[in-house]
Parts: structure tokens; sequence; C-alpha cells
């Protein structure tokens, strides 16, 4: 396939842009890009086994011959964002001789994305790295932006650095193999972008919503492009969280709490999130922001993805007093991003723990 017929994202951040590829089935041309983009020959991939499997050999082929090919293998899972399996790969990646100018290719989703990411942040005070996403989420937002790390046992993401890729390489055609609840949780980022940033986009996924999450490879590739164009050009205009970041944080200070005082595990990420956008709905027409026709439009599209989730089984008073410890939470005050239009974002400062109390309620009903 030319490079031409390959969608292409440009993260345009100042001194070093880098692109983001995105096409069905262009995991075999992977070799072409690498070359293009990164000039080592010195290679890691890191990846789960079940991904390895899968998609592995297609990426090493398209390799050039005289390659010299480390693989390196973590288990699946949030608990692989830790010290020690950071420092088991420091040490692989050590035994291999692995200099300054090798490169590590993140073959996964998010976890992968951050753990090889935060190595490559940091071992040898840094190498290259290629980001190769498999999950719908890794694909419309942790690819993307150049947050690395791991977790503490305080808290997630607690440790990390910013460590943008040399590019990043979307194939579509990956996700026919992700299980449908990440197919949702991928959903829940693609659906923030609709609310904060685009009205057509959430007029495409009212259209569209089913299909996507049945998978269907044509409007999974119209919603990752659509997405990552979001997610680049936020991060261009604010790479290190300063400032227009925070928006992606649209549904998040409500889902990190009921992701957390859930137990994480029992609730994903993007589940959280699916959920915590409708409280964030909630609190927006509360105050009167957010005219009642977006409100509705916008409750019934969340309505659409299936979500098995018992809000009585935790307590709303914990659900606010999380939302105090939430990293993001400046000391006193509360800042919420909500918004008052679809496809229109604004922040709200110091929000009323009243009205969060009933925004969490909320989901006692739906
Ligand atoms: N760096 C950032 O900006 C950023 C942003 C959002 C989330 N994150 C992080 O991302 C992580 C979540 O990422 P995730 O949702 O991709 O989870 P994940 O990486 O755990 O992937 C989810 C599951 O899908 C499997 N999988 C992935 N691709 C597959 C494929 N093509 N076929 C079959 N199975 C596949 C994985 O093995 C895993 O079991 C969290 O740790 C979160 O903190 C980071
Ligand atoms: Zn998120």
């Amino acid at each position: 396939m030319k490079e031409k017929n390959i969608k292409t994202i440009t993260v345009n951040l100042k001194g070093r842009p880098y692109p983001v590829y995105i096409e069905k089935d262009i995991l075999r041309n992977f070799g072409t890009y690498f070359e293009k983009h990164v000039k080592t020959r010195q290679i890691a991939i890191i990846s789960h086994p079940g991904i390895l499997d899968l998609y592995g050999a297609q990426l090493k082929a398209s390799l050039p011959s005289d390659a010299e090919i480390c693989e390196i293998l973590v288990a699946e899972g949030e608990q692989s964002k830790s010290h020690e399996t950071l420092w088991n790969l420091y040490t692989q990646l050590l035994e291999n001789h692995f200099e300054r100018t090798s490169a590590i290719i993140a073959l996964g989703g998010g976890v992968i994305g951050d753990l090889a990411g935060y190595a490559a942040a940091t071992y040898l005070r840094g190498v290259h790295l290629v980001h190769v996403p498999t999950s719908l989420l890794a694909q419309v937002d942790s690819s993307i932006g150049g947050k690395a790390g791991i977790n503490h046992p305080l808290g997630k993401n607690l440790i990390g650095a910013f460590k943008q890729p040399n590019f990043v390489f979307s194939d579509i055609s990956v996700l026919a193999t992700l299980p449908e609840a990440e197919i949702r949780c991928g959903m829940g980022e693609v659906i923030k972008y609709a609310f904060i940033l685009d009205n057509d986009l959430f007029i495409f996924l009212e259209k569209n919503l089913e299909k996507a999450l049945q998978g269907d490879p044509e409007i999974l590739q119209h919603l990752v492009t659509v997405s990552a164009r979001h997610k680049a050009q936020v991060v261009a205009s604010d790479e290190k969280e300063a400032d227009l970041r925070m928006i992606l944080n649209f549904g998040h200070t409500f889902g990190h709490a009921l992701e957390a005082e859930s137990g994480y595990g029992i609730l994903k990420h993007g589940e959280a999130v699916i959920l915590g956008m409708k409280c964030a709905l909630y609190y927006s027409h509360e105050i009167n922001m957010l005219p009642k026709t977006d409100y509705e439009r916008g409750m019934a599209l969340l309505n659409r993805v299936p979500l098995k989730f018992d809000k009585s089984i935790i307590s709303t008073d914990n659900l606010v007093k999380r939302i105090a410890l939430d990293k993001k939470v400046s000391e006193k005050n509360v800042r919420l991003i909500l918004i008052d239009k679809i496809g229109f974002w604004k922040i709200n400062e110091n929000s009323d723990i009243k009205r969060m109390y009933n925004a969490f309620n909320i989901l006692n009903e739906v």
C-alpha cells in the first residue's frame, strides 16, 4: 500500500511533529514506516503474549531482515503498570545490550503503551518509541499525546513522564479481535470528544453507535480518525497539560471516583467514563448551562451503550469524598468540565458538592 493512501494525522508539537497513520490492514507495511522514522536496527517489541501471537509475526516480517529484534512479554492487565514489571523490562533491555539509539515498539492497548512508553522515556535517559495501538481506547486516546507511566499502590498513573513517540501506527483491522467490552470502553472516549468538541461526530454516533459497538471496520475507521485528530489538536496546543488538555477530563472527575470506589476491575475505565458523562450532563443541565433538548439527546446516546452497573452497592458520600482526592482537583476548588451545548466544553470552577451528590444519584435511575 502506498503511503499516500494511508490517512495521516500530524501531532503538531513545536519543533518535533509526528504522524499518526490510520488505515485498515496495514500492519504488514509497518516496516516501511519504521525505516522512514527510526534509524536503528536494534528493536524491542513490548507486548502481551496473546497480542504477540495474533500480530507479532506480521509486524516482525515487515521489519528489515538484518534487524536485531527482542520480544519482551508482560502479563495482561492494569497490574502490569508496576514498578516490578518496569524493572524487569530494564533488565531485559540491559541484558540484550540495548543502546541509546535503539527503539521500543509498544504493541498493545493502553497498558502496554503507558508501560513501554515510560520505559522508553527512562531507559538510558530515553530511546526511540513507536506506538502500535491495538485497542480502540489506545487508538483514539492513549497512544497520542505522550503521557506515559505506571501506577503506585496509592493511586493510578501517579509515576510517569511525557514521552512522545516517533510515530503512531493504528491498523483498524486489529480491532476485529478486540472483545466487545473493550470496544465499549474506547467508545466512551469517542463519545467524550463528541460532547466537548464535535456536534457532527455526535450526529454520526446517533446514526451509527450500534454498528460501531459491533465492530464495523468502516465506522471504526471514521471514529478513530476523527478522535485522533481531536486528541492531536488538543495535545498540540497544550503538551504538558497546563491548560486546554484538561477539557479531556469531561466525565472523568465523576468517572474516576466511580472507578476507584467500586474497586478497580469492577468497572472498566471507559465504562466509568460513560457513567461519569451522565453525571456531567446532569450537572450541566442542573445549573442551567445545558438546554433540556441537548441534555436529553446526550443521555439518550449514553443510554444506548449497554452497561451492567449497580450503583446501589456504592455510597454517594464516598463518591463525593473521592472527588476531593482526585489528583486533578486543586485543593479547595473542585473544577468540572461541563458542556453548554453538544460539541462545546465549559470549565466550571468551584463546583457545588450538593449538586455533585445529586449527579451521582441519577445513576440509580438509569
Ligand atoms: N497515556 C494516556 O494518555 C492514557 C489515556 C487513557 C488511558 N490510558 C491508560 O490506558 C490503559 C487502558 O488501556 P486499554 O483500555 O487499551 O486496556 P488494555 O491495554 O488493558 O487492553 C484491554 C484488553 O484488550 C486486550 N487487547 C488489546 N488489543 C487487542 C486486540 N487487538 N485483540 C484482542 N485483544 C486485545 C488486552 O490484552 C487487554 O486484555 C489504562 O492503564 C489507562 O490508565 C492512558
Ligand atoms: Zn479516559
